[in-house]
This record gives structure tokens, C-alpha cells and sequence, in this order.
């Protein structure tokens, strides 16, 4: 990869997740520029960051810009961005709900812009984070962005059309899980376990089934069967998943928080 410059329009939660991931790549530089005075110093201090004093400043210094403010924030931070954009710029969004259309409404129809969905564990550089191109993006800007992401967990390329589900899946998914977690720990507490060994065997379970999908060639439904025995413990406890009929839960879980993305969807 070519040296490439790289600023940050906010330095909040996920800049800095963002930041920590690519701050072991070679060939970049990171610049920063935050309204909050406080976060852009404790950014600095922790990571090879140049500060910049301003959106101008970040405009002139970097070849890619990631829009990392709250959505509410975008409009007002393109409109200042814009008279010192370029061809040579590429916007990276990673606000929720912000369609590519509505940054190149703002920031000029020929802006390369390519949206991205990450989630919370990017915290802990396991991050699911769905990415989709602009109209005037190229091939060439989504394979260096999915290389970005990858710094903090793993990248899917997806039309744009699919964001509301990504959301609704991998976005707020965390959110699920904990919840399932905490469930699951408290059934084990119910059954004779500690609050913190109730919390330890539920959430390591979790991530070891999922590190098994993701490391075998076999489905979860295979998976599924292979530690269910005719007559076992397992089978009692997913007899009792089916008939409360968890995968239509889920299904309806997914489809509301898929349309309450549309809903917000500027
Ligand atoms: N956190 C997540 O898990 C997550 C996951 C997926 C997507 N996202 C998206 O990531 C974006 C950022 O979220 P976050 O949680 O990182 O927010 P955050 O912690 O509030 O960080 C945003 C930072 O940008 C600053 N800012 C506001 N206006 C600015 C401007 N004009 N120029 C420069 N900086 C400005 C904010 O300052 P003030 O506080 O003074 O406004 C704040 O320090 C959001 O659009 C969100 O949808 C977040």
C-alpha cells in the first residue's frame, strides 16, 4: 500500500477503536481533529496521532477523511469540509444511518464516499463491520477500506440496500448477546452457580461457538447436531428453544430493528 494520509472528523468512541487498529499498520499517518478539545488530547497521548486544529486542517492533510461524529453531527461537519474537498479525497462514514447519497448531497455529487457499519467489540478488536461504496466509489476505494476495518475485526462487503439489515444484525447484535449472556447466566445462578462463574461459563460459551463457526467448514445447524446426543442434556434443553420458537424471536428482533434503521435513514 501506498503511504497514505488519513484524518479523523471526531476522535470519540469508535475513532479511537478505529485509531488503535490501525496504528499497527505501516504507511499511514493519522491526523485528528475533534471539537471537544479533551478527546483530541487524550487521542494524541495515547496514539501516533497528529492533532490538527481544525476540519480545514484535516482536509489538507489527509487523502482519506473518516466521518467518525454522531449522525446529527454530519451535515454540519460536511458543510464545513466541503469547499476544501478534492478528487483526491475519499470519505470513509461510519455514522449509522447515513446514506452515501445524503454525504454527497452535501459534500458534492463526484465525493468518493463509502459508508461502513462497525459494532462495539471493534473495542476489543473483534469488530463485525459491514461496508457498501457510494455511486462514485471505486472497487479500489472498498478494498482499501475493507483493509482499514480489518484492523479491527472482520469486514463484509455489502450492496447498500443490505445496511438496514447489517444493522440490524451485526450492529445492534451486541446488544443481543449480551442479553442472551445475561440470561443464560442467570439460569445458572437459578441452577447453583455464582454470579461470576454463572457469567464466565455463559459468555466463554458463547465465544467459543462462535469461534467454531467461523473456524469450521460446517454449518451452525451441523454444529448444532453433532453435540446434541438422542436422550442428552442438550436435547432436553433444546426442546425447550423450539417450542418457545427462539428462531421466530430472533427473526422478529432482527425485522424490527431493520426497520426502525430505515426509519432513521437520512
Ligand atoms: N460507538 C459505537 O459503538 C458505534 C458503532 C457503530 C457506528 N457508530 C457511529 O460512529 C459515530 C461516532 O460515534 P461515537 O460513539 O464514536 O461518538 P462520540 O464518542 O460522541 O465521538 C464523536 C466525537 O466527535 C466530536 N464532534 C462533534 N462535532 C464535531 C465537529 N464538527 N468536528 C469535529 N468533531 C466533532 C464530538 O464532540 P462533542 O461530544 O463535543 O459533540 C465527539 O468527541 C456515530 O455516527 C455512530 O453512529 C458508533
Amino acid at each position: 500500500m501506498n503511504h497514505v494520509n488519513i484524518g479523523f472528523a471526531g476522535t470519540g468512541r469508535i475513532a479511537r477503536a478505529l485509531i488503535s487498529g490501525l496504528c499497527r499498520k505501516e504507511n499511514l499517518t493519522v491526523w485528528g481533529y475533534d471539537k471537544e478539545p479533551a478527546a483530541l488530547k487524550a487521542v494524541c497521548e495515547e496514539f501516533p496521532v497528529r492533532s490538527c486544529p481544525s476540519l480545514e486542517e484535516i482536509a489538507r492533510a489527509s487523502d482519506v477523511i473518516v466521518l467518525a461524529v454522531k449522525p446529527y453531527q454530519i451535515e454540519e461537519v460536511l458543510e464545513i469540509l466541503k469547499p476544501y474537498l478534492s478528487e483526491k479525497h475519499l470519505l470513509v462514514s461510519v455514522a449509522a444511518g447515513i446514506s452515501t447519497e445524503y454525504i454527497r448531497k452535501h459534500a458534492g455529487e463526484s465525493i468518493r464516499v463509502i459508508r461502513a457499519m462497525p459494532n462495539t467489540p471493534a473495542f476489543v478488536g473483534e469488530g463485525m463491520t459491514a461496508i457498501c461504496k457510494g455511486a462514485a466509489a471505486t472497487e479500489e476505494n472498498l478494498a482499501f477500506s475493507k483493509e482499514l476495518f480489518s484492523s479491527i475485526g472482520r469486514v463484509a462487503v455489502l450492496e447498500e440496500f443490505q445496511m438496514d439489515a447489517a444493522t440490524a444484525v451485526s450492529g445492534s447484535g451486541p446488544a443481543y448477546m449480551f442479553h442472551i449472556i445475561d440470561s443464560l447466566a442467570d439460569a445458572g445462578m437459578k441452577c447453583g452457580l455464582t454470579s461470576d462463574e454463572a457469567v464466565l461459563l455463559a459468555a466463554q460459551t458463547m465465544l467459543g461457538a462462535a469461534k467454531m463457526v467461523l473456524t469450521s467448514d460446517r454449518s451452525p445447524e451441523d454444529l448444532k447436531h453433532e453435540v446434541t446426543t438422542p436422550g442428552g442434556t442438550t436435547e432436553a434443553g433444546l426442546k425447550i428453544l423450539n417450542e418457545k420458537n427462539i428462531r421466530h424471536i430472533l427473526q422478529e428482533t432482527v425485522t424490527a430493528a431493520a426497520a426502525r434503521s430505515r426509519e432513521l435513514m437520512k
